[in-house]
């Protein structure tokens, strides 16, 4: 028997339903701040990740689906979505206007880690990014617009953690620091964090391995390290969260898995006790150097990525579905060959008008094809013979009340549209 991918999932029925019903919750509250969804591909050169996420982040150094395509080019399944609308973004000159420009993004991304609660190789992100201006005012719009998405879904017990890692500068200035203080502590690191201690200090501060090790909890925090402008920045930003009266917890290790992040980051957490309890449910900040990293010219940009799997679950466990199975409006029965196929027909005219009809397409025999009307939990049933079809009449049964009634063919649709508000 062939088995799915580990870390992938087999959506459908109702599962895949739910991943429908949040995708529109969500279109309907991001479009409102000016969104516009950009589609970029699933894979991209190899390079756009690499070059963004930074050689020492867990993304590219252990979990990145990378392959030589048959002209032998390097191309990876995108691991995260802000490189590739990055990329998007420059190669489409979409800064021309000089306006501020919004995008969010929908769809599968792909990274080689363990499988557990929460955690697949392919996940559904949903994200947004916004390019153009550097003010704390969009800084915090993005953060809120994160908290009114929880919002509209209705998913509670949700803690916003937030830091700021500073601009270029304050980060360089950290990083000395960081590597004098940890090469004195170099034996009670990782492996990994040993050789991050090299290129790329900060990371250890959220190696998933040493995350309890006292040695990184009294490491020096990044507040002593920022320039006056990020530190104004970031009160600034925390002022507007304040006056919205969103609640936030300053946590000086957040420093986010991926290099391109100065000045604001933050997530979203579930606080429970569960396997859920502290995952990152929405996560991002403010990226002033990647564009020109990418060879664009110097524009800022902000944006967050919520995993859609999490949110999913969550609400699952929240029970924030509504009922989401669909009934038929209709089942049709035909009783000989000549009726089922007028039930077919009976059923497209149906479905075009909006109804959902269903019909047996194999048996003639009343009990199955009642049994359908109630697994489909039909409101009407619409019962054609040779009799019916003489007098041009169809013979509809109430499911709920069993009431039954002739009605002629030609009226149908009124009948229906009467009964079924
Ligand atoms: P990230 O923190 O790597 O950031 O991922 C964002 C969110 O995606 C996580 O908080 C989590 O909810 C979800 N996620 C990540 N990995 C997995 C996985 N293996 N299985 C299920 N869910 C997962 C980024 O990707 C950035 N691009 C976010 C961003 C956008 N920053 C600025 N703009």
């Amino acid at each position: 028997m062939y088995q799915k991918v580990k870390g992938t999932q087999d959506l459908f029925g109702i599962e895949a339903k739910k991943l429908h019903f949040l995708e529109t919750k969500i279109r309907t509250v991001i479009s409102k701040y000016g969104y516009e969804e950009m589609i970029t591909p699933i894979f991209e050169n190899t390079d756009v990740f690499v070059r963004s996420s930074g050689e020492e982040s867990d993304i590219v150094s252990k979990e990145m689906y990378t392959f030589l395509d048959k002209g032998n080019r390097s191309i990876t399944l995108r691991p995260e979505g802000t490189a590739a609308v990055v990329r998007s973004y420059l190669e489409n000159k979409l800064y021309a206007s000089g306006n501020l420009k919004k995008f969010y993004y929908f769809g599968p991304m792909f990274r080689y880690e363990r499988p557990q609660a929460g955690r697949f190789r392919q996940f559904n992100q949903f994200g947004i990014e916004a390019f153009g201006t550097s003010s704390p005012l969009l800084d915090a719009d993005v953060i809120i617009s994160a908290s009114e998405i929880f919002k509209a879904l209705g998913i509670e017990n949700i803690k916003l953690k937030i830091n700021s890692i500073g601009d270029f500068a304050s980060r360089n200035n950290y990083e000395k620091l960081l590597k004098g203080y940890f090469g004195k502590n170099i034996d009670h690191l990782c492996l990994d964090c040993q050789r991050r201690l090299e290129n790329n200090p900060l990371r250890i501060l959220d190696c998933k391995v040493d995350k309890d090790n006292p040695i990184i909890q009294k490491a020096p925090k990044i507040e002593s390290s920022l320039s006056k402008e990020s530190k104004d920045y970031f009160k600034e930003v925390l002022k507007i969260l304040d006056d919205f009266k969103l609640k936030y917890e300053i946590d000086q290790n957040l420093v986010r898995g991926l290099d391109y992040y100065t000045d604001t980051v933050f997530e979203y957490i579930l606080e429970s006790k569960d396997e859920l309890g502290g995952l990152a449910i929405c996560a991002g900040g403010k990226y002033s150097d990647l564009v020109r990293s990418f060879q664009g010219p110097d524009i800022p940009g902000i944006g967050y990525a919520f995993g859609v799997e999490r949110i999913l679950m969550i609400m699952d466990q929240q029970n924030l579905f509504p009922k989401l199975e669909d009934k038929a409006d209709v089942v049709l029965i035909g009783l000989d060959p000549e009726s089922k196929k007028k039930t077919l027909l009976l059923a497209i005219m149906l479905r075009r008008a909006g109804y959902l009809s269903e019909l047996d397409y194999l048996s003639q025999n009343l009990k199955p094809q009642f049994r359908l009307a109630d697994q489909m939990q039909a409101k009407f049933i619409i019962i054609i013979g040779e009799e019916e079809r003489k007098n041009k009449v169809l013979t509809v049964k109430n499911n709920s009340t069993k009431e039954q009634e002739t009605v002629s063919e030609d009226r149908i649709l009124e009948y229906l549209k009467e009964k079924i508000k």
